[in-house]
């Protein structure tokens, strides 16, 4: 018998700290019609775990933490990096298959995060799925708004990819701090997206002050700030000077996590014995209280992979 449930739209809206009316008002009925195509097409179902299910991921977790030795944002990183997405270019400057961009750390797992809980998905895709829906949640709610769209450790390039695709007359510029992904840009540059698209490296946390951000441009991180072992705030300083006029961050966010549950309480341990960066929201909220920055919205989507909720939302702007 299937007892799967879905997962509905006001409550993936409410996860992103979103309603419908508010969608609307602030993009247009259209692109919020657009954004409910996607989501219709790409259901995500699943159901929850027996109470041994639960023990038994939670197990799976601790021994993670024990045997893990990744450590964000040392030296040898940077060629893992530079390798990884080396082979995703070299594999698309041959096929020209958007697929081959698709990174290698996607991960495919029925055991995911939703709701502060693990779940059991019913697709072992439910990961790559949920960044689908919310990829095209971001164009069309924020992006579509704006003229110019910069993406920072934007890797991959399948944010860069799927924005360029949903919105014809946006322009684009994704940066990185390995040659790779600049070399793929070029490529979609030139062979599929006419022109709209910019490259450079840049270092995140050594910006590049040459790099200016146009008018009417919002910027996106994914999963990048999280990559900077907490060495942000000279980014930072880069987006209060340039004023972009609207900064988006997806990524792990420490403080969102509670020290009073079990699974919270181990996962805040994954998250600092990999040095994940922290305190970027308490850093955004002093900003705010200095009044330099509004912060619109900054959600727990309580969304991620078994190990961590990759996925939270903060939206702000220089005031
Ligand atoms: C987890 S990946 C996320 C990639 C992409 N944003 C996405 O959503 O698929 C992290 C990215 O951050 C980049 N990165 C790591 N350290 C960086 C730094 N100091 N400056 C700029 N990018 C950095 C990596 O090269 C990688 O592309």
């Amino acid at each position: 018998m299937n007892n799967y449930k879905k997962i509905g739209i006001k409550k993936f809206l409410s996860l992103l700290g979103d309603t419908e009316k508010d969608f609307i008002k602030n993009s247009s009925a259209e692109s919020y019609e657009n954004f409910l195509k996607v989501f219709y097409e790409n259901p995500l179902r699943y159901r929850s775990l027996t109470r041994e299910e639960e023990k038994s991921a939670i197990l799976q977790i601790l021994k993670k933490i024990d045997a893990d030795t990744q450590k964000i944002a040392e030296p040898y990183r940077v060629k893992e990096w530079e390798d990884g997405w080396n082979e995703n270019y070299t594999s698309f400057a041959q096929s020209k298959d958007f697929n081959d961009l698709t990174p290698k750390f996607t991960r495919v797992q029925n055991l995911v995060r939703f709701d502060k809980n693990i779940i059991y998905a019913e697709s072992e895709f439910f990961e790559k799925t949920f960044v689908k829906v919310l990829q095209n949640y971001l164009i069309y709610r924020y992006f579509s708004n704006y003229k110019n769209m910069y993406e920072f450790g934007c890797g991959s390039c399948i944010n860069i990819i799927e924005t360029a695709t949903k919105l014809p007359n946006i322009n684009l510029h994704g940066t990185d701090f390995v040659a790779p992904p600049v070399n793929i840009l070029r490529e979609l540059n030139s062979n599929f997206f006419k022109n709209r698209i910019e490259s450079s490296l840049f270092d995140m946390m050594n910006p590049d002050y040459n790099l200016k951000i146009k008018e009417n441009s919002c910027i996106l991180t994914s999963g990048a700030i999280e990559q900077l072992a907490s060495k942000y705030d000279k980014f930072i300083d880069y987006l209060l000077l340039n004023k972009p006029d609207l900064c988006i961050h997806i990524e792990p966010i420490y403080e969102f996590y509670s020290d009073d549950t079990l699974l919270d309480f181990v996962t805040k341990k994954f998250h600092s014995q990999r040095n994940y960066s922290s305190g970027l929201y308490n850093k955004l909220k002093e900003l705010e209280k200095d009044e330099k920055i509004n912060v619109i919205t900054a959600n727990r989507t309580s969304i991620g992979s078994l190990n961590m909720e990759g996925y939270n939302i903060i939206v702000w702007r220089v005031t």
